[in-house]
């Protein structure tokens, strides 16, 4: 590919990540004085093991490894696609390395000083290594770019800790479920970079157990008026994934894969282990609940479909379409929930 051509793709790609919408992965901005105040010390003992297994750093070699690809096998379909879901992945993965990077150099915290090095560290490897895969495509994101020009959110401690807990123990259980389900179809690996998944995963899944350790050194964060927050988040992280994957039929079709039945097991494995820091799990296979995503689900094609026809009367009508969005948001976040008695020690395996 000549300069010219090579500078374009980049900037598409990286006009695709800076595009600002309801379900792309945000950049987040903190308190961080409060942060340099966390104390650790009540989990102290399984504090330490856990930065022991980020200094042994065994994934130090994984992401340094070159990667194949040939894109002929792919339809246009799918390539347009699997290109969206590498935009997005590698802006979540950024946007988290950026987030522990800040937070890294506004706190003397000892503690969290050098847990957000180390979490800085995996996902700046993530990232980079998509966008090898990006490069190969001949297409790539301007990280530094994307830093400067994104908008940041500022999220207060506490939500920054449910949300990135979530999503970390997401990411986790997202990659896993597809590394899964390739050992056991081979035949529908279209891409190499879902080999790297299964140790990839498990840097995802430790810094979950670092903010779950977080949580549970403040109780206060898991009970009273919290527990209504943390209910917030688990929905709309659930309901954001549901949606974003029923976007992209091209890729589970090709990974053979239905995003409803992904989406559930996702659901199952990111309940069960939030079981060891949340008091509370939705009930993800009450019929209601099934029901009320799909709703979404329809509301937000509805809305994406009115986007792309244009005009003064489709934007009328998206208000009334955002508006019944977000009361079935509000009817699935009225649901029923399960309590949950949180145990004796919060880490455990990433045993999926
Ligand atoms: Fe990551
Ligand atoms: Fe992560």
């Amino acid at each position: 590919m000549s300069q010219p051509d090579q500078d374009r793709t980049t900037i598409n790609s990286t006009e695709k990540a800076v595009t600002e919408t309801l379900l792309s992965p945000r950049f987040y901005r903190t308190d961080y004085a409060a942060l340099d105040k966390i104390d650790v010390s009540p989990m102290r003992r399984e504090w330490d093991a856990m930065m022991g297994e980020f200094d042994v750093d065994a994934n130090r070699e994984h992401f340094r490894k070159e990667v194949k690809f040939d894109a002929a096998r792919m339809s246009p379909e799918l390539y347009a696609e699997f290109q969206d879901f590498l935009v997005s992945s590698i802006t979540a993965e950024y946007s988290g390395c950026v987030l522990y990077q800040e937070i890294e150099k506004n706190v003397d915290n000892p503690d969290v000083k050098k847990l957000m090095n180390q979490m800085a560290r995996d996902e700046a490897r993530h990232a980079g290594f998509i966008n090898k895969s990006l490069n190969q495509m001949g297409l790539a994101v301007d990280l530094g770019f994307l830093k400067r020009s994104k908008k940041y959110t500022y999220f207060a401690p506490k939500f920054i800790y449910y949300a990135t807990y979530l999503s970390e123990k997401i990411g986790y259980a997202r990659y896993i479920t597809i590394f899964r389900h390739l050992q056991k179809n081979p035949e529908r690996q279209f891409h190499p970079i879902f080999s790297f998944f299964e140790e990839w995963c498990n840097d995802e899944f430790r810094h979950g157990e670092a903010f779950a350790l977080i949580m549970r050194a403040d109780p206060r964060l898991l009970r009273g008026r919290n527990k209504l927050w943390i209910r917030f988040f688990l929905l709309a992280v659930y309901a954001t994934m549901y949606v974003r994957d029923h976007s992209r039929p091209e890729l589970y079709n090709a990974l053979g894969m239905d995003p409803t039945e992904f989406d559930y097991k996702v659901f199952d494995i990111t309940t069960a282990i939030s079981k060891q820091i949340f008091p509370l799990t939705l009930n993800t296979d009450s019929p209601a609940f099934r029901s009320g995503l799909e709703n979404m689900l329809r509301l937000n094609i509805a809305i994406q479909e009115s986007k792309n026809k244009g005009g003064w009367w489709q934007s009328v009508r998206r208000i009334g379409l955002s508006a019944q969005n977000a009361f079935y948001f509000a009817k699935l976040y009225m649901l029923p929930v399960k309590s949950n008695e949180l145990p004796d020690t919060v880490r455990m395996e990433p045993a999926w």
